[in-house]
């Protein structure tokens, strides 16, 4: 079981509803598709709703076999908040340049073939190379900052999947339709043109031992619970947190993190918002429309 299930991560509702999921032997597996590589199981995570900020106008793929989930079952999405003047309106939330972007299954990157234009290598250890080595300059500064950090405090991070172009993504994506089906990969790995790794905001990060690599047991682990606890001093956000699947689209990803920039991440993190669709009062977006 991850850490957030048993210590202050979701809220009483979605504990409940995690239960129920259990106890109706849905086998609960996280998938992850951040990954070219490792792709593993299912997990679903929770706080409290909090305002936004304005509205929204708003690699070849092995794939192991994992028991599907039932993502049908689960309650309806929770609502994301309204927008509210938390911060001021200062990004975009729709061009992919923008540190506010919010893309998921009903926001699509603009173009679809975005190519971010600064993508550089971060000062960071390195677990993957090529294009999955790359982050945009501004992420790539912040990842500088914060794997140093954590270094600092004695723990191991590496990077374990950065940017992916479209054409990764149609790979990675068609690996988990094979290997899962089409319902299942939707909840792990995003479709061509709708994934962050293209935009060079977000990246996963690993640990040295890589045991529990994309697995719901990198919960559990320090590069994991560091990143959780101090992400957003440098401006990241655990993307896909757990139990909000109703609201992301995805299993709990403890590795995928995004960066949204210091003030904003600090303000959900003091919030208690969990995800960027409820801080920036965007629509929850479950499955594609
Ligand atoms: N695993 C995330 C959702 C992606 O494929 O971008
Ligand atoms: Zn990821």
């Amino acid at each position: 079981m991850c850490h957030d299930c048993v210590a202050g991560g979701p809220s009483g509702a979605s504990r409940r509803s995690f239960t129920r999921f259990l106890a109706a032997g849905a086998g609960l597996t996280v998938l992850a598709a951040c990954t070219p590589e490792a792709p593993a199981a299912v997990t679903p995570s929770s706080s409290s709703p909090a305002p936004g900020v304005t509205s929204a106008s708003p690699t070849a793929v092995a794939v192991p076999s994992v028991e599907s989930t039932t993502a049908a079952a689960e309650p309806p999405p929770q609502a994301p908040v309204p927008p509210s003047a938390a911060l001021p309106r200062q990004f975009s939330l729709t061009d992919p340049g923008s540190p506010w972007l919010v893309v998921n299954k009903h926001r699509p990157l603009a173009p679809a073939d975005y190519v971010p234009a600064d993508l550089v290598q971060p000062n960071v250890t390195l677990a993957v190379s090529g294009e999955a080595a790359l982050l945009n300059s501004t992420t790539a500064a912040a990842a500088d900052a914060m794997f140093a950090a954590a270094a600092q405090d004695g723990v191991v991070m590496t990077l374990a999947s950065g940017y992916r172009s479209y054409g990764t993504q149609v790979t990675t994506y068609n690996g988990y339709v094979a290997a899962r089906g089409q319902a299942d990969a939707d909840t792990a790995s995003a479709r061509p043109g709708y994934s962050e790794h293209q935009t060079g905001w977000s990246f996963d990060i690993g640990d040295s031992g890589g045991a529990c690599a994309f697995q719901p047991c990198f919960a559990d682990q320090p590069a994991a619970v560091w990143a959780k606890a101090n992400g957003h001093r440098f401006g990241f956000v655990v993307r896909y947190p757990w139990m909000f699947h109703p609201i992301t689209g995805y299993y709990y990803e403890p590795w995928h993190l995004r960066y949204i920039g210091v003030e904003a991440a600090t303000d959900m993190a003091t919030r208690g918002i969990s995800t960027v669709e409820e801080y920036f009062g965007v629509d929850a977006a479950p499955g594609y429309p």
